[in-house]
């Protein structure tokens, strides 16, 4: 009942698409007419406001982070683990959109924080340095929700290793496009005219 619970907690959370909210609040129309259509940060840096992008980023972690510390406090690792994974589909899935919402990255930033700051670490240094090297988004983004998943066993939580798993396959599932875009070269570059 636990896991349910918390697995609802998550979906209702991860599901609110603050990308679409701020830019819409802001008279900026819909995000998902501009660039890769994403209601993620990435894509609402694409408006040119940085202030935007970098509020949307902020609270889609928040949203990551807040159910699963929520279970963590109330409950168990299960539900933890049910409340991560329900955030990140939320987000992705969520019934508010016709289940068409983001790619996952940013909530899997702060479920990753909420599950154990380690693995949260490992997260962050490894989205910002592949950022920092290629600049580009979806690449920093693959690569930390995979190292995340491969580095939680050996740091201490192979209770999540299922649940970051899943979450990798989902992520890199949403990441398609943006794939077949890196195997041909042409994926924008973040702060580039398209990217
Ligand atoms: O977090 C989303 C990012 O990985 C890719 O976004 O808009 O370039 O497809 P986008």
């Amino acid at each position: 009942m636990d896991a349910l619970f918390a697995a609802l907690l998550g979906y209702l959370v991860g599901s609110i698409p603050f990308g679409l909210l701020l830019t819409k609040a802001a008279g900026m129309g819909d995000v998902r007419n501009i660039g890769s259509g994403n209601i993620g940060a990435t894509n609402v840096l694409r408006t040119g406001n940085k202030g935007l992008a970098a509020a949307t980023l902020l609270l889609d972690l928040v949203k990551g982070f807040l159910p699963v510390f929520i279970a963590g406090h109330l409950w168990n690792d299960v539900a933890m683990a049910f409340a991560a994974g329900a955030a990140v589909i939320g987000h992705c899935f969520p019934i508010w959109l016709g289940f068409k919402g983001g790619k996952g990255v940013a909530t899997n930033a702060g479920v990753a924080f909420g599950l154990g700051w380690p693995i949260g670490l490992v997260y962050a240094f490894i989205w910002l340095s592949v950022l920092a090297i290629f600049r580009i988004s979806s690449l920093a983004g693959m690569s930390a929700v995979v190292a995340a998943a491969a580095a939680a066993p050996l740091l201490g939580y192979p209770q999540f290793f299922p649940v970051l798993a899943a979450i990798a396959v989902v992520v890199l599932y949403l990441h398609r496009e943006n794939i077949a875009r890196l195997t041909k070269g042409e994926e924008p570059k973040v702060g580039s005219k398209k990217g």
